[in-house]
Parts: C-alpha cells; sequence; structure tokens
C-alpha cells in the first residue's frame, strides 16, 4: 500500500487528548466488567438504559448542562437541559401508564426529530417497555409490516404520519392507543402528568429498543436489544467518538436506524455530552451552517451525505467557519479514500470510518483517533470485541484472505434476539462465530477492509433495504407479475435500487411504444414510494420477459446483478429457466 494512503498520527495535534491513548494496550487488557464501572447500576445487578442515558447527571454539576440543542426545519430553535429531558420523559413515562402500558409491552415511535420522538423514546424505557423505531419516510405497508409483527400496544406519532395508519389500522388488534402529539388533547394529557416516576430496574437482559432491518428473503426483522447494551454504546462513544465534556456533538443519523439511538440518546447522552439535533433533511448549505453556528466540535455522519457535500464544491464552504471541528466520523457504508483525502484537504482532518450493524448495536471495528488510518479501510476490532475473517464453515483464514467478517459473540449490545424469530436468530451464528453477512478481510496489520455484502441486501444512501420488500410492493401493482430487485453500484448513493419486471401480457403490448414505458416505469416507481417508503423505491426499472429462478422458484437476483454488470453470470447449473 503506497505511503500516500496512510494518514499519520504521529505528528497530529490534538485539541484534546483522546480518552484511548493506546489501542494496542487497551484492547489487551480490556475486560466489560472493569468497563462496566463507568455504568450506574441500581442494587443487585438491576439498570436502566434511560437513566444511564439522562438521569444519573441529574446527581451531579451536569444537571443543568444543555443535553440538546434543537433546530426544526422551519428554523425554530430549542434547547433542553438534561433536567428537563428527565422531566419531560417521566411525563411521557406517566402518560403511558395511565394507557395501560406495563413492562415488555412495545411502544412504537413515527415522528420526525422534533425532541418529543428521544423524550418518548426515554420515557418508554424508563417504564420498561419496549420502543420501537420507524422511520418517517415509512408508508403504510412499512408500517403495516413491522406494527403487526411486534404487536405494538401503543404508536406515538403526529397528525400527518398517522394517515398512513388509516387504511391498516383496523388490521393491527394489538394496537390499542395512537397518541398524535400535536393533537390539544394530546399535549394537555401530557403536561398533567407528573415530573417524577419510579423507574424501572430492569434486568440487563430484558428489552429496551426494537429496529426492523432488511435480509435478503422475507419480511424484515425486529432487532431486539436489551438494557445492558448501553454498557457498549457508553464505552464506544466515549474512545470512537472521543467526545469530551466541552464537546458539542453532532450525530446527523434519524432514530429510525440504529445509529440514532446508539450515539444520539443512549451512548452519548450517557456521557454527558451537549447533542445537536436537526429536524430537517440534507441540505449541504444547511448542513454546514449548522456545523458553523453550534460550533461542533464532534461530527458523525455518513458516506453518501460526505459525497453530496464534497459534489457541492468547496466555494461554499468558504463561507462558514468550520473551525470548532476537531473529530469526524462516518458509518453505513464504504468511505472513499477520495473523501478522506477531501475531508482532509478542506477540513485539515481525516475521516474515521466505522463499522458496525443494527444486530451489533454498538460501533464493532473503527479507527480511532489515536490510530494511523489506512484509506478505504474500516480499522480494527473495539477492545473487548473479538472479529475475524472466517469462512463458510466458521474456519478462520489467514491474513490477506477474503471472507466472511465474523464476531465472537459476548459484548454487551449484541443483539438478543429477533422477535418471535429464534430460527432466523440461530442462522446468524456458525460455530463460536456470529456472521455479519459482509465479506472482507484483515491483513498483516490487523486493519479490517470491507469487500461487499454476502447477501442480496441493498444499501442505498446507507439504508439498509431488503430486495423481497420491494418485490413484493411491485407486484401489488396490476401491471405487473413477477419483480427481481437488486443494488445497482453508484457513485453517490453507494448503490440504487433497479428493479427488473415482468409485465402483465396487456401492458406488455402497451408498453411496445417508449412513452407509454417511461410511463409506467415512473408509475412504479411512485407506488413503490406511495406505498413502502419514500427511500425504498427503484430508481431503475427494466421490462424483462422472465427473470432468472432457480428450479425452486427463488429469484436469482446475483444473476441479474451480473447481467447488469457485464459481469460474468457465473454457476447457472440450478437454474431453472435462463
Ligand atoms: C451494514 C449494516 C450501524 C450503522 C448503520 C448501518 C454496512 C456499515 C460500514 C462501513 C462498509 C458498512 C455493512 C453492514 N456498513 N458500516 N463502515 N463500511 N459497510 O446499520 O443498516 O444495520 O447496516 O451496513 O454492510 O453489514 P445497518
Amino acid at each position: 500500500m503506497p505511503k500516500s494512503d496512510i494518514f499519520q498520527k504521529s505528528g497530529f495535534k490534538f485539541r484534546i487528548p483522546p480518552h484511548l491513548t493506546d489501542y494496542a494496550e487497551v484492547y489487551k487488557n480490556f475486560s466489560w466488567q472493569q468497563a462496566a464501572s463507568e455504568i450506574t447500576f441500581f442494587p443487585d445487578g438491576k439498570l436502566n438504559a434511560a437513566y444511564n442515558a439522562v438521569d444519573r447527571h441529574l446527581k451531579g454539576v451536569n444537571k443543568e448542562k444543555l443535553a440538546l440543542i434543537w433546530e426544526g426545519s422551519d428554523g425554530a430553535k430549542e434547547t433542553y437541559t438534561f433536567a428537563q429531558l428527565a422531566s419531560l420523559s417521566n411525563q411521557v413515562a406517566n402518560l403511558l401508564k395511565t394507557k395501560g402500558v406495563q413492562k415488555g409491552d412495545r411502544v412504537f415511535l413515527f415522528l420526525p426529530r422534533i425532541p418529543l420522538l428521544y423524550v418518548s423514546f426515554l420515557g418508554i424505557l424508563k417504564i420498561g417497555s419496549v420502543a420501537g423505531l420507524l422511520f418517517s419516510a415509512f408508508q403504510e405497508q412499512a408500517l403495516f409490516d413491522r406494527l403487526k409483527d411486534s404487536g405494538s400496544k401503543v404508536l406515538i406519532t403526529n397528525r400527518e404520519l398517522s394517515k398512513r395508519l388509516e387504511k391498516v389500522r383496523q388490521n393491527l388488534p394489538d394496537l390499542k392507543e395512537v397518541l398524535i402529539v400535536d393533537d390539544d388533547n394530546f399535549k394537555k394529557e401530557l403536561e398533567s402528568q407528573s415530573d417524577q416516576v419510579e423507574i424501572e430496574k430492569t434486568d440487563p437482559d430484558d428489552n429496551a429498543f426494537m429496529l426492523y432491518t432488511s435480509g435478503t428473503t422475507g419480511k424484515p426483522k425486529g432487532v431486539v436489544h436489551h438494557h445492558y447494551a448501553i454498557l457498549s454504546q457508553h464505552i464506544t462513544a466515549k474512545y470512537v467518538l472521543d467526545i469530551h465534556d466541552e464537546d458539542i456533538y453532532w450525530c446527523t443519523a434519524d432514530p429510525g436506524w440504529v445509529t440514532g439511538i446508539a450515539y444520539t440518546i443512549l451512548g452519548s447522552w450517557s456521557n454527558a455530552v451537549t447533542s445537536v439535533i436537526y429536524e430537517g433533511r440534507f441540505d449541504p448549505e444547511k448542513w454546514y451552517q449548522i456545523l458553523a453556528d453550534y460550533k461542533v466540535s464532534v461530527w458523525y455522519t455518513a458516506p453518501t451525505a460526505i459525497r453530496m457535500l464534497m459534489a457541492k464544491g468547496d466555494d461554499i464552504l468558504k463561507k462558514y467557519d468550520l473551525s470548532a471541528l476537531r473529530h469526524i466520523l462516518s458509518v453505513g457504508e464504504p468511505l472513499n479514500p477520495e473523501a478522506i483525502r477531501w475531508s482532509v484537504n478542506v477540513l485539515g482532518l481525516p475521516f474515521h470510518d466505522t463499522w458496525w450493524q443494527t444486530e451489533t448495536g454498538c460501533i464493532c471495528i473503527a479507527n480511532y483517533p489515536v490510530m494511523d488510518i489506512k484509506f478505504g479501510s474500516m480499522g480494527k476490532p473495539f477492545p473487548g470485541i473479538e472479529a475475524a475473517i472466517v469462512n463458510d464453515e466458521g474456519k478462520v483464514l489467514p491474513v490477506n484472505t477474503e471472507g466472511n467478517i465474523a464476531l465472537k459473540p459476548g459484548w454487551p449490545s449484541m443483539m438478543r434476539t429477533i422477535w418471535q424469530n429464534e430460527e432466523k436468530y440461530k442462522s446468524y451464528f456458525i460455530g463460536n462465530w456470529y456472521l455479519t453477512g459482509d465479506h472482507g478481510l484483515v491483513d498483516e496489520d490487523g486493519y479490517f477492509w470491507f469487500i461487499g455484502r454476502a447477501d442480496d441486501v441493498i444499501k442505498t444512501s446507507g439504508e439498509r433495504v431488503g430486495p423481497f420488500e420491494v418485490e413484493s410492493a411491485l407486484v401489488e401493482h396490476p401491471a405487473v407479475i413477477e419483480a427481481g430487485v437488486i443494488g445497482k453500484p453508484d457513485t453517490l448513493r453507494g448503490e440504487i435500487i433497479k428493479a427488473f419486471v415482468v409485465l402483465e401480457k396487456e401492458y406488455f403490448e402497451k408498453c411496445r411504444d417508449e412513452n407509454a414505458a417511461a410511463g409506467l416505469k415512473e408509475e412504479l416507481s411512485v407506488y413503490v414510494k406511495k406505498h413502502l417508503a419514500g427511500h425504498a423505491y427503484p430508481r431503475e426499472i427494466e421490462f424483462i420477459d422472465k427473470l432468472p429462478k432457480t428450479r425452486s422458484g427463488k429469484i436469482m437476483r446475483r444473476i441479474l446483478k451480473a447481467k447488469e454488470m457485464g459481469l460474468p453470470v457465473g454457476d447457472t447449473s440450478t437454474l431453472e429457466e435462463y
């Protein structure tokens, strides 16, 4: 590897000495038991993740510290101290109790990034109920699948988003209450609640929150995390994000994504850091303005956003004073070396790539402030986490050999089950290893490199999309007989969703006309956007005569992908028709 592709840290002037001073040393001596002293336990080893994130700070100097600096899409600004977050979340907790919510009940959140989303999440955990998170881009099908599978008892949403529930609500018998946060009634009820609550002293392995995520087959799966996950989230936020008392920290992720939970609500607040939350959508100038206005010093974002900032050009950047930034990180998809070169050029700081998953609950492989960065590598495993490259039988492979990225289970935030699908949960493991579904390799210095997914999961703008969900949405349309969906490489978004569609005869005939075909493609894209989710629709559609399938009728997406990319299609012996 050429030397220019390494960012050396030896001469780097840290503005604040990093928490993790010697990676190798800490990795060698790390124990979760020792790390647990950073977390506050109740007697008998009980704990509560929300208490650790917020309420424990009320006993010390951070009580009146700013926890949240919020800016709305419309420019509104609000701030909250840790004491205020605690009181408000207590009121939500009490309100939920009046609605009959009990320990273990699922309460789902379907809201934009407004303060009440964060406060409600904390309130749900405080009474031992289980928070479920839904992206506000979700439409009725995505909503229905998740609320149905989880048996959610309460949904907290707003007036506008609640409309998407209307058609499917009668098929959700477990859903007893829909709380609309912008209704006067709700506001009155909330205000009338006491701001004190008895926080549930949960066991470390009691459920705290769940997130649905996509695999290759079937509907999305409910990944369940426990209260004890807070330990991993706290210590990774400290050592990887390197947040210090004086930092202003901005994680751009939505809590519909695990990053927005682990590193906006739990691990970051448990370190008592001041967080910025911006409700609005991505916009280059707005983002630079937020970084400048709030003097953000630690910034955790994602490659697609970085690439979009790069594409916007460096001229607009000159208008903003970003000199407060001192540590910048990225997650969710491969971080191109080009993006690191760019940040070094324009910000004087390298982006630090981090790798993890909804299932792992915390950052597992990372570039640490003190460690040299090899451009394009995800870095090294977090202390207390063993990572390796294994073959399909779970045998560890030698260095520089491509295989499955695998982790040894045992860190606190590892998912503990897939909601009502123990079989799926078990399928993640082989021998002693948890298989991540990613391919990669580890080099002679112990740096991990991402190569690609081992399965058909699509990563578009960092969002994980299961092809099956999109295919199912497409076949609901009367024109479609069947559909095969793949991720097509895209320089900006990592991948875009591409659908291969087999049409009903009458539509097929009509679409001999080019304009009619273009019109139907647009209609199908919009159809998926409206029924499934705003981000999970095909940006490209191709009509084809038939889909490549196995003898058992499974769509061979890998063949669609190989053809799309002009690559050899590989072994087709199991194909029925091709
Ligand atoms: C998948 C997990 C937890 C963060 C949000 C994503 C891909 C994640 C990287 C990275 C290359 C990455 C992997 C992984 N991924 N980080 N640094 N480099 N790929 O969580 O939605 O559960 O997706 O995102 O494929 O398995 P997620």
